[in-house]
């Protein structure tokens, strides 16, 4: 095995807990402007109280992203509420990894759907969802309260989670 390797398989994604609250804000503070980050408050709740699946990254114990998805009660969509990757370990696949684990999760649950809004200007983004098989569904024109990338719509997309028969 080649150092390489060895690094890669230090790469863990775990059930988010209170301890990781702290870095988890931080992370979501250097992705986002002030105005549009989730504040540490609600990142908790989302975290420990919501009906959601919240998951780390981690490798040698560091964490270098997170994903929250949440569910409402009667619905078969999960909502992926954001995914953050620091942006020291960006491009490293931290951001798919995070995704298709929180998919296998939504399946375990027994979602059918799974669904995001992203800023329409949000291309590294995009481009991720995309990657991972999500299509756009809709533009939704002044989304957002402010401006993300200079814009305040988004798009909303969606991705099966289940195999066409
Ligand atoms: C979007 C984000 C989560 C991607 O995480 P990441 O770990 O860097 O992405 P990955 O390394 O897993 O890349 C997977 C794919 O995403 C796309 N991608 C990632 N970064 C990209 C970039 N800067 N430009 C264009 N495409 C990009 C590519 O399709 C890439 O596949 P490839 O490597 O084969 O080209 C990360 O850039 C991030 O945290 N951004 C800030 C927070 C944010 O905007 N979150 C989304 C909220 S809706």
């Amino acid at each position: 095995m080649t150092a390489v390797e060895r690094k890669k398989t230090s790469s863990i994604i775990r059930r988010a807990n209170a301890n990781d609250i702290g870095v988890i804000s931080e992370i979501e503070k250097t992705c986002f402007p002030e105005l549009t980050a989730y504040p540490k408050r609600q990142l908790a709740y989302l975290i420990l109280k919501a009906n959601s699946t919240a998951l780390v990254e981690t490798e040698n114990c560091t964490v270098r992203g997170f994903i929250i998805v949440t569910y409402r009660k009667g619905s078969l969509i999960g909502n992926v509420e954001t995914i953050d990757v620091d942006p020291r370990f960006q491009n490293l696949s931290v951001g798919i990894s995070l995704l298709a684990a929180a998919e296998e999760d939504m399946k375990q649950r027994g979602m059918k759907f799974a669904q995001l809004e992203v800023s329409e200007r949000n291309e590294p983004a995009i481009s991720l969802y995309q990657k991972a098989g999500y299509t756009i569904k809709q533009r939704l024109v002044g989304f957002y309260r402010f401006e993300h990338n200079g814009t305040r719509d988004a798009i909303r997309m969606v991705k099966p989670l289940f195999k066409a028969p």
